[in-house]
């Protein structure tokens, strides 16, 4: 399968992981000389307010645009010259992260292992079935994947979320992203490790998630609705 047009990372719930796995994509993607766009839909802006635009990923084209009237246009717009266009999302549910959803190829829902992320991925699962059953996207369903984010691998909980999840029948990606200080520490200079440590183990995390995401994208691996 083929690499994803448009990628909307979405989750009701704050704080798992959707900048980071969103700017940590956008430069594995640089850096495998793909041309990716970053849509900051954020009224919060971390994206955007991080992004040095002189710096190594000076590259990635970044448009801040959180509102509801306009995003679907700006995505669009990228998306003419620019492959993928990742858009990150608010921490919590609104109109603008709907309208970005609508013309995603694909939705990418990120958890932690921990409750309240668990119900947010399932109930951000469930709202992209529903759009599926929108006149919009009919006959061209929206894939949707869960992945899992700030794992400490070997955990319980992590263990227990994932197989509560492939048993129910969700699409949770076998990658996760580590816990890794890396993210933290480079964030606040807007940068990410496939860019500064490309042979480092957060960038192989992420090369591995972007090869499992190129793979199953397209409908194949997905739960129907
Ligand atoms: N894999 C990781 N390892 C360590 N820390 C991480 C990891 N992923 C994210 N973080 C940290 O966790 C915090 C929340 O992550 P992030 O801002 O990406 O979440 P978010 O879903 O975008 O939050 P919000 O809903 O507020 O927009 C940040 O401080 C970030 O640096
Ligand atoms: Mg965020």
């Amino acid at each position: 399968m083929s690499l994803p047009h448009v990628i909307v990372l979405a989750t009701g719930k704050g704080g798992a992981g959707k900048s980071t796995l969103a700017r940590a994509l956008a430069a594995h993607w640089l850096a495998a000389r793909h041309k990716p766009a970053l849509v900051d839909a954020d009224p919060q802006a971390s994206i955007s307010s991080f992004h040095d635009p002189d710096g190594l990923m000076k590259a990635i084209t970044l448009m801040a645009d959180p509102e509801v009237a306009t995003v679907r246009q700006t995505i669009l717009d990228l998306s003419q010259g620019h492959r993928p266009v990742i858009v990150d999302t608010a921490g919590f549910r609104n109109q603008t992260t709907i309208m970005a959803a609508i013309c995603a190829d694909l939705i990418l829902i990120p958890l932690k292992a921990a409750a309240e992320d668990f119900r947010e991925a399932i109930a951000m699962y469930d709202l992209v079935q529903e759009l599926n059953q929108t006149p919009e996207r009919e006959g061209r369903p929206l894939s949707a994947l869960m992945v899992l984010t700030m794992t400490t691998p070997g955990t319980v909980i992590a263990r227990h979320v994932r197989k509560e999840l492939e048993t129910a029948g969700y699409p949770l990606l076998t990658a996760e992203v580590t816990q890794r200080v890396a993210y933290p520490e480079l964030s606040m200079r807007g940068l990410s490790p496939s860019i500064v440590d490309p042979d480092g183990a957060a960038a192989r995390d992420i090369a591995q998630l972007a090869a499992e995401i190129t793979k199953r994208v397209g409908g194949a691996h997905v739960k129907a609705a």
